[in-house]
């Protein structure tokens, strides 16, 4: 046997060139949240287990729903199977995942002692060893095929999660708080990225090729409180992490452009709403970007399918990683998924 250690043989693939930014003979492309319902084997691997947090906690099966579309749709990479709200229960808020309702906290934080009392750093991340576990397992069984992608909310949508104990349509609980109690904002934020930190080194160190910051509710901010309560927190995270390429998705956060064309990470996620030409004069040449078809075209016809796909590919150009604005919706029909990804891929 030799000593040298095993080349990482994924480091040279299409996705991880990509996102490092050179010059690539395509854009990859893959979907958020492309591990799940959409797949009938994710929702026959999932009547196995009795709730959704069980599903999470058994690296072997996690490993198989994180592999499963890339066997099915020959995506350029894969997304770990796991949660962001997996963080706030490892900090000591634990959830609930009710069926077609969604994530429920039945304790959520309303003050400086219920701050006081969260577990954080790696303190907190050491109890995530069930995630770095699921890396591990898919990493061995990927064994180089497509990069792996590790990821984890970014504060400020954790925050929000904490303090309004599910989704919302104002999420007026987590905005009020970083105008009643800044400070206190800070303090919880905080707890949240040396947790996030710890959590992330974990990841790289189980094998993750490259992480993303899910930003869902970026939108919600107003862009100044953006600036204070989001912006430096998501720097302190991309900053701690040089190993990995870094792609940060703040949903609905075209107003925080610049900011993010000055983090430092290598990808910029889009939603939508926001025009390809738009975003690139505000982030600059360096950055890739990522994105960004509305899911719901994935409900058209083929053709029209096509048509939208390889117009959005016009429109970024050079430094793209072909994605969805947002993550896929459970109910859209496989053969949608299918053509927009053999576009980008040309087949
Ligand atoms: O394929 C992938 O992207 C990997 C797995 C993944 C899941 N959640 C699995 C999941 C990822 C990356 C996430 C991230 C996540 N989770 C986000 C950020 C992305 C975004 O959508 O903005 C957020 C906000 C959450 C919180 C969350 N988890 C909600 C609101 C829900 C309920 C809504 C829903 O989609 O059902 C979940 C549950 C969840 N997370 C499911 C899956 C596959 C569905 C539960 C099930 O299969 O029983």
């Amino acid at each position: 046997m030799s000593d040298t250690p095993l080349k990482n043989i994924s480091t040279d693939h299409l996705f991880l060139r990509a996102a490092r930014g050179e010059q690539v003979e395509r854009p990859p492309v893959w979907l958020m949240r492309q591990a799940g319902r959409i797949l009938p084997q994710y929702r026959a691997l999932r009547a196995n287990f009795p709730d959704f947090k069980a599903f999470v906690k058994t690296p072997e099966a996690a490993a198989e729903a994180t592999i499963q579309p890339v066997d099915e749709l020959g995506v350029d990479a894969a997304i770990i199977f796991s949660d962001i709200l997996v963080v706030p229960e490892a900090m000591g808020l634990d959830y609930k995942m009710v069926e077609s309702v969604g994530p429920r906290f039945p304790t959520v934080i309303t003050g400086a002692t219920d701050v006081k009392g969260l577990r954080s750093g790696q303190d907190a991340a050491a109890s995530l060893e069930y995630v770095f576990n699921a890396l591990r397992v898919t990493k061995k069984a990927l064994n180089g095929r497509v990069p792996l992608i590790g990821f984890a909310g970014a504060p400020w949508t954790i925050f929000a999660y904490m303090l309004e104990g599910g989704g919302s349509k104002t999420f007026s609980k987590a905005r009020r708080m970083l105008y009643a109690d800044p400070a206190l904002s800070h303090q919880l934020l905080e707890k949240i990225t040396t947790t996030t930190i710890a959590y992330l080194k974990g990841q790289i160190a189980a094998g993750a090729d490259l992480l993303q910051l899910f930003d869902s509710w970026a939108g919600e901010l107003p862009p100044a409180h953006y600036r204070e309560f989001a912006v430096p927190y998501l720097q302190r995270i991309c900053e701690a992490l040089p190993e990995v390429p870094k792609t940060v998705f703040a949903k609905g956060a075209w107003f925080a452009l610049e900011d993010l064309g000055e983090m430092s990470c290598q990808v910029v996620g889009l939603d939508w709403n926001t025009p390809p030409a738009f975003a690139r004069a505000r982030v600059g040449a360096d950055k890739v970007l990522q994105g960004n078809l509305d899911p719901c075209t994935l409900y058209a016809q083929p053709e029209v399918i096509r048509e939208a796909t390889l117009e959005m590919l016009r429109q970024f150009g050079p430094k793209h990683i072909a994605n969805l604005g947002h993550g896929v919706y459970p109910d859209t029909p496989l053969e949608g998924v299918r053509t927009f990804v053999n576009t980008v891929k040309g087949l």
